[in-house]
């Protein structure tokens, strides 16, 4: 733990004034609940919203409702993806089925999805990796006429577009995620949205056997989003970055998490959300580009990952190999730069998965894992942290050079390779 400039990998914008307004709501009441549906109906003119607990509750809720109305079983999901997601349909008794991603755009593969749909998949979960829209239109073509229904998962995308849609309403049924490395941020939270009046049906019955939010949830929520508002500032990042028992940037498989409603605050910490959110969304993205001109990714042999509508919920960029992504990360650890490795492993390699998803390989994943790392888009990022960006990846230029290991061999300087269920330390994957 070195006491410097350490930047977070995302950083969700809180206003100390929405936190401190919110203790208001600790005593009861739904009025700030019923604001935010009544305005995420209008803003996203949609049939029906749901506030729950996280999006991985949210996509529960949604898959539980559909094999409600379904004998069909399986549930088509990137190998590539969040771990929350498999999680979620471990939970909704689901049977978890991988299409392989195009690395370039860590969307499906179209091709081998069409071969995919059958009469036992109930839905394809189209997924708006960093808040690079995926083609969920293109998704809905697929699926038309085979019973399969199109679940988007805009968790790390609200506020975004693809064309004139909104993301999040291209699906039959979609949600976001309010967690703290999001576009937006209660802590936790998710929203479930739809325009499908039986979809919306089958999820009001779900929703309904959803128990309140405990005190004791609501209170521990407000004092870590307190808590993070405070340490997401790099001054003080490199303090909770450095304790392993926090768990920042863990990303695991667990099905035994907490579902509820949103309670009253979390609904009043999102007060003014549509400005906050168009205000971030905008800064993320121009930050983003400003990163691509300032950086030389293409002599340093840096690959970033575009598409026309793009959010940047944090910049994803292909590096050479597993060797240059290990450097990469390891100094970026030791430097405090704020570059992620992201997800450890394709879904396939969890553990818990195995038995139901041996025998396939998916390439395209496997290179996302050995490649990706995502930069930090945030507001906190400076001209100075370019710079240290800048001195990070271009590690992997003086890697390609014959005999040079900069500074010692990556695996045991302690890189490590990435594995599942592994920390990663301090930088975020969720
Ligand atoms: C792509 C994706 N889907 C689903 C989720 C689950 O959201 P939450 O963390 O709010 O449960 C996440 C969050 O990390 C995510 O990144």
């Amino acid at each position: 733990m070195t006491p410097q400039r350490t930047i977070p990998p995302t950083a969700a914008p809180l206003p100390f004034g929405n936190l401190l307004r919110s203790v208001g709501s600790f005593w009861g009441g739904h009025k700030h609940q019923a604001r935010l549906v009544s305005e995420l109906k209008a803003h996203y003119a949609v049939r029906a919203v749901y506030l729950v607990s996280s999006g991985k509750a949210a996509l529960t809720v949604i898959l539980k409702a559909l094999a409600v109305v379904s004998h069909r079983r399986r549930v088509i999901i990137p190998a590539y993806t969040c771990f929350s997601v498999p999680s979620a349909i471990v939970k909704a008794g689901l049977e978890v089925v991988l299409c392989d991603v195009d690395p370039n755009t860590l969307d499906f593969k179209l091709a081998e999805l069409e071969g995919l749909l059958n009469e036992h998949v109930l839905c394809v979960v189209s997924t708006h990796l960093f808040g690079r829209p995926a083609d969920t239109a293109r998704v809905k073509q697929l699926c038309m006429g085979k019973g399969i229904l199109v679940v988007e998962d805009a968790a790390q995308a609200m506020g975004g577009q693809s064309g004139d849609r909104l993301l999040g309403t291209i699906g039959d049924v979609g949600f976001y995620s309010l967690g703290r490395g999001k576009n937006m941020t209660c802590g936790t939270g998710g929203i479930i949205l739809t325009s499908s009046a039986p979809i919306a049906e089958a999820i009001e019955a779900e929703y309904a056997s959803l128990p309140e939010a405990s005190w004791l949830d609501v209170v521990r929520n407000w004092l870590e989003l307190l808590v993070m508002r405070i340490f997401i500032h790099p001054a003080l990042y490199w303090f909770p970055a450095g304790l392993p028992f926090l768990g920042l940037g863990e990303t695991k498989f667990y099905t035994d998490f907490q579902m509820f409603r949103m309670d009253n605050v979390r609904a009043h910490l999102l007060n003014g959300w549509q400005r906050r959110l168009a205000r971030a969304n905008q800064d993320r993205s121009s930050r983003a580009r400003w990163l691509i001109e300032g950086l030389d990714l293409v002599r340093k042999g840096v690959q970033p990952i575009m598409g026309e509508g793009s959010l940047f919920l944090r910049l994803p960029v292909l590096v050479r190999g597993r060797e240059a992504k290990e450097a990469v990360c390891r100094l970026s650890r030791e430097q405090g730069a704020g570059l992620s490795p992201n997800y450890p492993a394709t879904i396939q390699e969890i553990p818990e998965l195995a038995g139901q998803l041996a025998g396939r390989r998916y390439p395209g994943a496997q290179e996302v894992v050995d490649r990706l790392v995502t930069l930090p888009t945030h507001q906190f990022v400076s001209e100075q942290d370019r710079l240290k960006i800048d001195r990070v990846l271009g590690v992997q230029v003086e890697l390609s050079v014959p005999g040079n290991t900069v500074g010692g061999d990556p695996v045991t300087r302690g890189a490590g390779h990435p594995h599942v269920h592994v920390r990663n330390q301090r930088n975020g994957a969720s």
